[in-house]
């Protein structure tokens, strides 16, 4: 079995080398493939932060176990991170966030168990990076939430908590605000959830989430959320047991897999051989698991929990009374703990089953056609034009180039109306949204809406503009605050 390992930036080679070293202990049966990816492949000119030769072996061995790497600042250039997890669809982020037994936390001295599996979507919502400025004063981002992208990692997180014996499964969402985007999601959160009749399936919106789980953690098992949700919630989850040190995470797709940890380079306590190498050594074991090697990952683990249980720490938690052990002599002393049993959580050991990564090559997209087919039409425009006026001059203008087959609505102003009523108390800044409709929601086709962009334009720089579809009975867009 080979995979590829990047080492990273910052701590990245230190927490890398201590793991490599527990696990070359344990004689994992595995080969290491180093490849060239983080900052200073960046520094060498290679815009997306790894060289093509990096991108060709963990394409071929379908597994990458990476440290943490740092996205030069105001170099124009995406985090090599993102790229990686977008390119190979890694759809699924995983997170464990367990009681770790002398890892003092809030709950492990009340005597709270913490035991959550977060399931981030890993690849659409804002993360696309996709942002334009269609003014000096206003900065836009494009949020994709799709159909088939929600299916498959809520599908993944599915199976997951059935295979983990989980009861509940939590959908994470603010659907209340966000009800097309996040409504979608947590529509096919609850289309997959009838396939699994075994699992208690619910939904909390995000803000109240965040409460409960810092109130009452126990009461969560999986839980599963959009991109960025997911990743403040799983950041809140890694303070609940002890920190960002102990936050493995993996990103599954369907060929490639990535097993990093949560936390990034840690520049300040770079090249001291200080950092707390847990959390990648928890991914490690998760991607030892992956691969079958149940025996390896079960020793290791018992050994990493009866380290922590007997006191032995880094310098960024544990008894304070107790000197810390740098990075080295703790990757040592888990090497020495081999085969203890800790008094905690003890994993069972199961004999190796090794699964090769399979090599694949995609012949055929699944996910471009739509399987919806609801009769679609055409019933109107939004057309968000820049513009200091106020409301009823803008309106005057645009009822002028309505024409005989759109009726001006609505004006809207970062989302609230502001015409034909609104109220003198709110803000205004230079993008407007005016909405046009065709009267009688006659359909509409695309050239009606370019002869509209075209007379506007002769009024308005038009910034951008959406179509207002239907689907059958159902409005395809939303309506502005107060409209
Ligand atoms: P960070 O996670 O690197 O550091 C936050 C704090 O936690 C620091 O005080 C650090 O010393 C501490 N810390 C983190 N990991 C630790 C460990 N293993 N042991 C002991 N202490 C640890 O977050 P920050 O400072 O926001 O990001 C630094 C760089 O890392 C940035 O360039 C960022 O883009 C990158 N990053 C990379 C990630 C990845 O490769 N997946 C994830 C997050 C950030």
């Amino acid at each position: 079995m080979k995979i590829a390992v990047a080492k990273g930036d910052g701590i990245g080679p230190e927490i890398m080398e201590a793991v490599l070293k527990i696990f070359e202990a344990n004689k994992v049966p595995i080969e290491y493939q180093f490849v060239d990816m983080g900052k200073w492949v960046f520094d060498k000119g290679f815009s997306n932060g790894m060289t093509p030769e990096a991108k060709h072996s963990i394409e071929e061995m379908g597994l990458l176990f990476k440290g943490p790497m740092e996205t030069p600042k105001g170099k124009g250039v995406k985090s090599v991170n993102v790229t990686a997890r977008k390119t190979w669809n890694t759809y699924a982020n995983k997170r464990v966030f367990q009681t770790l037994h002398g890892v003092d936390t809030v709950f492990s001295k009340a005597g709270i168990p913490i035991d959550i599996t977060v399931v981030r979507e890993n690849i659409e919502d804002t993360y696309g990076g996709i942002e334009h400025m269609p003014t000096h004063d206003v900065a836009l981002s494009r949020r994709f939430i799709t159909r088939p992208g929600s299916l498959q990692v809520i599908k993944y997180a599915f199976e997951m908590a059935k295979k983990k014996g989980t009861r509940r499964i939590t959908c994470g969402h603010k659907a209340n605000i966000m009800k097309l985007t996040d409504g979608l999601f947590l529509d096919c959160f609850y289309e997959v959830a009838k396939e699994y009749p075994e699992l208690k399936a619910d939904d909390v919106i995000v803000d109240d989430l965040c409460m409960k789980l810092v109130t009452r953690p126990d009461q969560f098992d999986v839980m599963v959320l959009t991109n960025l949700q997911g990743d403040i919630v799983s950041d809140l989850c890694a303070g609940l047991v002890g920190g960002l040190g102990f936050a493995p995470s993996a990103n599954i797709g369907d060929h490639i897999s990535i097993f990093e940890a949560v936390h990034g380079t840690a520049p300040d306590i770079a090249g001291k051989n200080i950092a707390n190498p847990t959390a990648l050594l928890l991914s490690g074991i998760a991607m030892l698991r992956h691969l079958g090697l149940m025996e390896n990952a079960a020793i290791i683990e018992n050994s990493l929990l009866y380290t922590l249980e007997s006191g032995v720490h880094t310098g960024d938690f544990g008894d304070k009374s107790i000197p810390p052990v740098n990075t080295t002599q703790f990757a040592e002393t888990i090497i020495n703990n081999f085969g203890k049993t800790p008094e905690h959580g003890a994993r069972p050991l199961l004999p190796n089953m090794p699964v090769t990564p399979t090599h694949f090559h995609l012949d055929e997209n699944p996910m471009l056609v739509s399987k919806e087919m609801s009769e679609e039409k055409i019933v109107g425009v939004d057309m968000f034009i820049e513009s200091s006026e106020q409301p009823e001059v803008i309106a005057k203008k645009c009822q002028r180039h309505a024409g005989v087959k759109f009726n001006l609505v609505s004006i809207s102003n970062r989302g609230t109306q502001v015409w034909p009523t609104g109220s003198i108390y709110t803000n205004l800044v230079n993008e407007y949204n005016v909405r046009f409709e065709s009267i009688d929601t006659y359909p509409l086709n695309q050239q009606d809406v370019i002869g509209l962009y075209v007379s506007l334009s002769g009024d308005f720089k038009i910034c951008s503009s959406e179509l207002l579809n239907m689907w059958g009975d159902k409005k395809a867009y939303s309506l502005a605050q107060g409209q």
